[in-house]
């Protein structure tokens, strides 16, 4: 069993030839963590042969963010595959293409989902969802993965791109893992890497807000959770706090098919997002 880093399409192609069994995605932008890690070893676990993708997609970055400043950390995140895989010894591809090879021809959006772009994420980044639909379809349609891996972290992501899935008629199993947390309960983030500890002292107020939005549900009626969640968001640095429906992202009426409590909360100029699924399971 071995590790191969691929860099183009026809490389690719000799890979699945060459090898056997089914195919596990993981889909990331690379400065990998715990998280990631997380969603590769379970593409281990349940695929013969596994493929993690590292690009910096520029279709889901606005023209206020800065696609160069996003952190590249290439040595290291193979570093961390390798050293995962000593334990699992299966057959891993790490394709890192250039932007050629995802958009040989133009990068014009390929699907939007059009209720849920603008929503969320989406209000204060109107194009990032198009970007991230396109790109995940186009890794979808080089890697032809049974399962693809995403992190609960980006909750929304992973309900459009369910959506877009079950849309298309896809033939790809999508599995969302649990979101992986620094052991102060911070969500492991890329974006933690901008923060002081000063500042990740003060991202913990989006956890212990969900936290205690948690411990309403089930207990107090809905308008008054909602009220204390209208409060909380009135107060400094919410981007927004929320109670979605947990599969469709619809604003929420009743609690009979569970919530799920998102919040995104700005320390200085970095945007931390982390989300709380209740009475789902
Ligand atoms: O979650 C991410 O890292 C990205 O949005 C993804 C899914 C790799 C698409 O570029």
């Amino acid at each position: 069993m071995s590790i191969r880093i691929i860099k183009t399409c026809k490389e690719y192609n000799e890979w699945i030839n060459e090898t056997e069994g089914t195919i596990g995605l993981v889909p990331t932008m690379g400065n990998l963590h715990r998280g990631h890690l997380s969603l590769l070893e379970a593409s281990l676990k349940f695929n013969d042969r596994s493929v993690i993708t590292i690009f910096v997609n520029p279709t889901q970055f606005g023209e206020d963010e800065d696609l160069s400043e996003y952190p590249r950390t290439l040595g290291d995140d193979l570093a961390q595959i390798f050293e995962l895989n000593q334990s699992h010894n299966k057959e891993i591809a790490i394709f890192i293409p250039n932007e050629k090879e995802i958009y040989p021809n133009s990068k014009e959006t390929t699907y939007s989902d059009k209720v849920l772009r603008g929503e969320l994420e989406g209000s204060v980044r109107p194009t990032h969802f198009d970007g991230v639909t396109t790109v995940v379809r186009r890794l979808f349609e080089i890697t032809h993965p049974n399962m693809a891996f995403f992190g609960k972290k980006d909750y929304q992501q992973l309900i459009i791109v369910k959506k877009m899935v079950q849309k298309l008629g896809l033939n790809v199993i999508v599995k969302g893992l649990p979101i992986v947390r620094e052991d102060s309960g911070l969500a492991m983030s890329s974006r933690n890497n901008y923060l002081s500890e000063a500042q990740k002292e003060e991202a913990l107020t989006l956890r212990h807000t969900l936290l205690e939005v948690e411990t309403l549900l089930g207990r107090d009626p809905l308008d008054k959770i909602q009220e204390f969640i209208q409060k909380k968001r009135s107060e400094q640095n919410w981007n927004y706090l929320e109670l979605r429906h947990p599969f469709t992202l619809a604003p929420i009426e009743n609690l009979k098919s569970g919530a799920v409590i998102l919040g995104n909360y700005q320390v200085g100029t970095t945007r931390l997002l982390d989300n709380i699924e209740w009475g789902t399971h």
